[in-house]
């Protein structure tokens, strides 16, 4: 059974009356793979740093194990952090890297074992053999494995880890998310996370924590973020959306550019103006007699493994991901099966996202063409 290690209840941050989180209530499962996910600024370091003890929440409270740790300092926390901007002793060798911290420790541990230790260690990041190394001689994603070891060797029950990846390439980032995995399991402890990646995110973690503001938009698993936002804000964070005014008729009923769609939603107020969010993998091109709605196509990307095309329907403009060939100014049909649509309540994110024009060439006849009162209800279908 999942057993709770670490809580933060009602945490709030403020700095000068400036309030940069806001009554967060989080709680990390021992042995989770953990990951804070926001934009800049959101305040993903300020939770970390309030985990770690080196920040205290100016009101709120953070357990460890259901003990109060507000007042514990961060060397008596069984938590270790790994920067971006990861400190190595550029005079020490790999294997004194690593074993700083344990010659540090009282009562002092024999040679043996502290050697045993970094080597297990070394074995574990996959540095065997690189004991005498220079740090600087290393590449960056070794040097990464080694304050990594550095951090893990004192045995944390938690590692903190914020933006571990930030100064690697794109290829070595892909490498050390697998390796990052590895290492959680292999240790068998937690590890909290901090990328403003989504790709990452989505890609490592048991939890993701969707922040934006000094507030948690969401908090599920990658497939629950994915299929379920629950807002545009998280929508359009994580991957691309389309997102559009919908009213939801009915149980399973929403009505979008004044179509009625079948959708497996359920539990809102007849009538209620909804957020829908349609992914664009999940729209299938038709021939126009067939289809749900019918757009001209205004731009094609070669993508390798697909086309981005993005579709103009009467102003409004969806990104549509698809194997077939629609040249620019095709008219199409789209066919969206129930489950390819996800509906949201409205929220303050209403409005700020989902719309792909800015993508397209033809944005001045866009902004022209929602001024115009008939537009409201977008879709050529009627022609
Ligand atoms: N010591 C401080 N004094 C004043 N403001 C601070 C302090 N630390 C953080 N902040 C502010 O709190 C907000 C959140 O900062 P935080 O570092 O947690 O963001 P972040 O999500 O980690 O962003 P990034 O992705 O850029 O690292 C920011 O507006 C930041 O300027
Ligand atoms: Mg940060």
């Amino acid at each position: 059974m999942a057993k709770e290690l670490i809580r933060l209840s009602g945490c709030t941050m403020a700095f000068d009356g400036e309030v940069v989180l806001n009554n967060i209530e989080l709680s990390i499962n021992d042995k989770e793979f953990l990951t804070l996910l926001g934009p800049s600024g959101c305040g993903k370091t300020t939770t970390l740093r309030i985990i770690g003890g080196f920040q205290k929440p100016t009101s709120g409270d953070v357990f460890f194990d259901g003990v109060r740790i507000n007042d514990v300092p961060p060397h008596k926390r069984s938590v270790n952090t790994v920067f971006q901007k990861y400190a190595l002793f550029t005079h020490l060798d790999v294997f004194e890297n690593v074993a700083f911290g344990l010659r540090m420790l009282k009562p002092a541990l024999s040679k043996g074992e502290i050697s045993a230790r970094v080597l297990e260690m070394l074995e574990i990041v996959s540095l065997k053999g690189f004991e005498r190394r220079e740090v600087i001689s290393l590449s960056g994603g070794q040097q990464q494995r080694v304050a990594i070891a550095r951090a893990l060797v004192l045995r944390p029950k938690v590692l903190l880890l914020d933006e571990p990846l930030g100064a690697l390439d794109l290829r070595l980032r892909k490498d050390m998310q697998n390796e990052l995995k590895r290492i959680q399991q292999a240790m068998d402890i937690t590890f909290i996370y901090v990328t403003h990646d989504q790709e990452e995110a989505l890609a490592m973690s048991d939890t993701v924590v969707v922040m934006d503001g000094g507030v948690i938009q969401q908090i599920g698993t990658p497939e629950d973020i994915y299929n379920e936002p629950k807002n545009a804000f998280v929508a359009d964070f994580i991957g691309e959306s389309n997102i559009v005014d919908g009213i939801m008729k009915q149980d399973g009923v929403v009505e979008i550019f004044g179509r009625e769609f079948k959708c497996l939603d359920a539990g809102f107020e007849p009538n209620e103006p909804v957020d829908v969010v349609i992914r664009p993998e999940d729209v299938d091109i038709v021939a126009t007699k067939d289809g749900m709605l019918t757009g001209t196509v205004t731009n094609v990307t070669f993508k390798g493994m697909q086309y981005d095309i993005i579709v103009d329907f009467k102003g409004f403009k969806w990104l549509i991901q698809t194997t077939d060939i629609s040249p620019a100014g095709a008219k199409i049909g789209i066919h969206i099966e129930p489950d390819g649509i996800h509906i949201m309540k409205k929220s303050d994110y209403s409005g700020m996202f989902g719309d792909y024009s800015s993508y397209s060439a033809e944005y001045d006849d866009l902004e022209d063409a929602s001024l115009e009162p008939e537009e409201e209800t977008a879709g050529d279908y009627d022609e």
